[in-house]
């Protein structure tokens, strides 16, 4: 069983999620299906990643109560303004079928537009409507959090940035914790990249008789992150939600942390240098 954690707001989150980036049409719309009925109910979306449709679907499919889930999903940068932030949360809205999100978040800062602000007053409004329990953000740094906190007087209650073995970016989620932030974890097995290998992290597996997936999942948990991951396969999917009846000792939640390379993320996306492609 998923145990939940309690954000700012008084809301609480599922301590796992499904991370949806690159699942998509018929075939994404089947995986969302067997992971819900895994026992996902915390699915990460964005309209970037074009699927909100077939996760509203899959949702309705499975014929469990809207209520039991915790759906998110993302503000695309081209509607940071205001105006367009709001008719941008309402369409997601209408393409996933759903009357409001439990989360919500402004997927990027794109600082160099400098409209996030704007786009941070219409997730206001929007929760104030209805239409979104819970507010955050997503790859802010620390001065884009100081930023909407000080202009705006409100917090987000996430923040959803790249962690993972090789990027385990502890001082942005002592920022987060600092403001009172629970981090989210974007990639948190690296994108099935070598970590997955790392002779630290399979001796931890058969240490704990885990796979090497639910070792850095758990590493997430040790460190008050949730991580997002996905997985086409559905053994790997439904372990990554077994990771519940063990835990990592400090010596070897800094073992995994001795992996943090230098330049470490995964498509070298600096937050404040990113800029979408649409
Ligand atoms: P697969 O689909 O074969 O399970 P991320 O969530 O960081 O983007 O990583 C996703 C990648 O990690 C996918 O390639 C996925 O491959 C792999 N993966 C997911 N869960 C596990 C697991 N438990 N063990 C090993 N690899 C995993």
């Amino acid at each position: 069983k998923v145990s939940d954690i309690l954000l700012n707001d008084g809301y609480k989150i599922p301590a796992v999620g499904l991370g949806t980036y690159q699942i998509r049409g018929g075939e994404g719309y089947h995986q969302i299906l067997a992971a819900i009925s895994d026992g996902y109910r915390s699915i990460d979306s964005a309209t970037n990643y074009d699927n909100e449709g077939i996760v509203g679907k899959a949702i309705r499919d499975s014929g469990i109560p809207r209520s039991q889930f915790f759906i998110s999903s993302k503000l695309p940068g081209k509607y940071h303004r205001y105006d367009d932030a709001l008719s941008a949360i309402k369409e997601s809205l209408a393409r996933m079928g759903l009357e409001y999100f439990d989360l919500f978040l402004i997927h990027w800062p794109l600082p160099k537009r400098g409209l996030y602000v704007e786009a941070w007053k219409a997730l206001i409004t929007a929760q104030k409507l209805g239409l979104i329990k819970s507010i955050g953000v997503s790859n802010f740094e620390p001065e884009h959090l100081d930023k909407i906190i000080t202009e705006t007087g409100v917090t987000p209650a996430v923040n959803q940035i790249e962690i993972h073995p090789y990027w385990i970016n502890d001082n942005r989620i002592q920022e987060n914790l600092k403001r009172g932030i629970l981090t989210e974890a974007w990639s948190p097995l690296g994108r099935g990249s070598d970590a997955l290998k790392e002779p630290i992290i399979q001796k931890l597996a058969e240490k704990y008789d885990k796979n090497v997936g639910q070792i850095i999942l758990r590493w997430h948990l040790d460190r008050g992150v949730i991580p997002l991951p996905k997985s086409t396969n559905l053994e790997h999917q439904r372990a990554n939600l077994n990771i519940f009846d063990f835990s990592l000792t400090n010596d070897e939640i800094q073992a995994i942390n001795a992996l943090n390379r230098e330049n470490g993320r995964i498509d070298g996306q600096d937050p404040n240098e990113y800029e979408e492609f649409e």
